[in-house]
């Protein structure tokens, strides 16, 4: 029997939190695909969360911003993917605030030369399939009831969220006008190893660290689902392998905290690990000026995810925050290397500190 081609897949943004966990899931567990895994190395992306794989026959890196419509372009006639699984972005609210076009470049424009690349392969390979990671935030903010389900309508906020709602309704657009083959899914707030110190626990496990100052915006009574980043990456292969063409799928954790109970369950723990006394990290908190347009509340019903491919997250919050921290504490030289460069310049502009 002679041996079967590998299905190509490209991954995008592999080498960024969320990318690097679905890059491994898949070199791991399925043999019979090749991942590529397409990456601009901005700030947020860092071969290091890589080195346990890089070497793997079924794996490999290449290079390159999806924004160049030429590269992509050849790059998609060269190896003829027979999949993407889309995940490269500009993900951070903050940074979409003080920079609205970086994100409209990345997440609208990169995504819709993905989509015409695409379709040129789709039109040879009746498997094709192109598989878009976006947001609950495309959602808007809810009040202190109710969940997102995949029929609420989309209403972003923040110009993040409204370069995502953007590239979800190019994604589907392709669908409808051109017939391409996709999947879109829509998950809550992730944490876990490997994500960028900017977003609110790995900042403040960093902060706590250091002794800095733990920045809450407003008054700290804003809520987030929280799902630990391997769940996610196994609802990813799922989605993927066994999801129907054209659905959305939201994913979350059933696992909603208000910032300010997140953040001193965080303290304790840190107290814990760090062996400091009780109270210590807390002296930290530090309520400052809020983020304008800030969503109060984030929360997802994946019913539909449960039912139809049996999915349901299986780190609880305590286990996965506990091993997050963990992480961190066991890999301060890649916080030392991810913090250095632009990141300093940035949170001097960010809090004056
Ligand atoms: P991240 O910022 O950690 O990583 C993004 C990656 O994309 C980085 O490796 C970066 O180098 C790469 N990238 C950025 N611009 C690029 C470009 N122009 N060309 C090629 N590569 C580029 O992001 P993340 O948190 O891992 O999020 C991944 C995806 O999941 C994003 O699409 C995001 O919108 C979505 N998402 C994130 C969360 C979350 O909580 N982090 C939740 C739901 C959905
Ligand atoms: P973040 O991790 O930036 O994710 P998102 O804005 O995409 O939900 O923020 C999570 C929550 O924490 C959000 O309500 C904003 C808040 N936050 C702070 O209070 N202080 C901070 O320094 C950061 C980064 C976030």
């Amino acid at each position: 029997m002679g041996q079967q081609t590998p299905n190509k897949i490209l991954i995008t943004g592999g080498a960024g939190f969320i990318g690097s966990h679905v890059v491994r899931r898949f070199v791991k567990s399925h043999k019979q695909h090749h991942v590529y895994n397409l990456d601009a190395l901005t700030y947020a992306g860092n071969l290091e969360n890589l080195r346990d794989i890089e070497d793997s026959a079924n794996y490999t890196f290449i290079k390159g911003n999806i924004v160049d419509e030429t590269f992509i372009n050849k790059l998609f006639l060269d190896y003829k993917f027979d999949g993407v699984i889309h995940l490269a972005a500009e993900s951070h609210v903050d940074r979409s605030i003080s920079d609205p076009s970086s994100f409209v470049r990345t997440n609208v424009l990169g995504t819709v030369n993905l989509l015409n690349a695409s379709l040129k392969l789709a039109k040879g390979n009746p498997d094709f399939k192109f598989y878009h990671i976006s947001t609950d935030e495309v959602y808007g903010a809810l009040g202190e009831t109710g969940f997102f389900l995949e029929t609420t309508p989309y209403n972003p906020n923040s110009p993040y969220s409204a370069s995502k709602a953007s590239s979800d309704h190019f994604v589907r657009a392709y669908g409808e006008t051109y017939g391409l083959p996709f999947i879109i899914s829509n998950c809550s707030n992730n944490y876990g190893p490997h994500q960028f110190p900017e977003k609110l626990i790995p900042l403040f496990i960093n902060n706590i660290i250091h002794n800095k100052a733990l920045p809450v915006y407003g008054d700290g009574n804003y809520t987030r689902d929280w799902l630990y980043v391997i769940d996610h990456a196994r609802a990813i292969d799922l989605v993927y392998h066994k999801g129907k063409m054209g659905e959305t799928y939201n994913i979350g954790g059933f696992n909603e905290w208000k910032n300010i109970d997140l953040v001193q369950l965080l303290c304790r723990l840190m107290d814990e690990k760090l062996d400091r006394p009780r109270g210590t990290s807390e002296k930290l908190i530090t309520f400052v000026k809020d983020r304008p347009g800030h969503d109060l509340r984030y929360a997802i019903d994946a019913g539909k995810i449960h039912k139809e491919q049996g999915w349901e997250p299986t780190v609880t919050f305590e286990e996965g925050l506990g091993k997050t921290i963990d992480w961190y504490l066991g890999n301060q030289e890649w916080l030392e290397n991810v913090t250095s460069g632009d990141y300093r310049e940035y949170y001097k502009k960010q809090y004056q500190q």
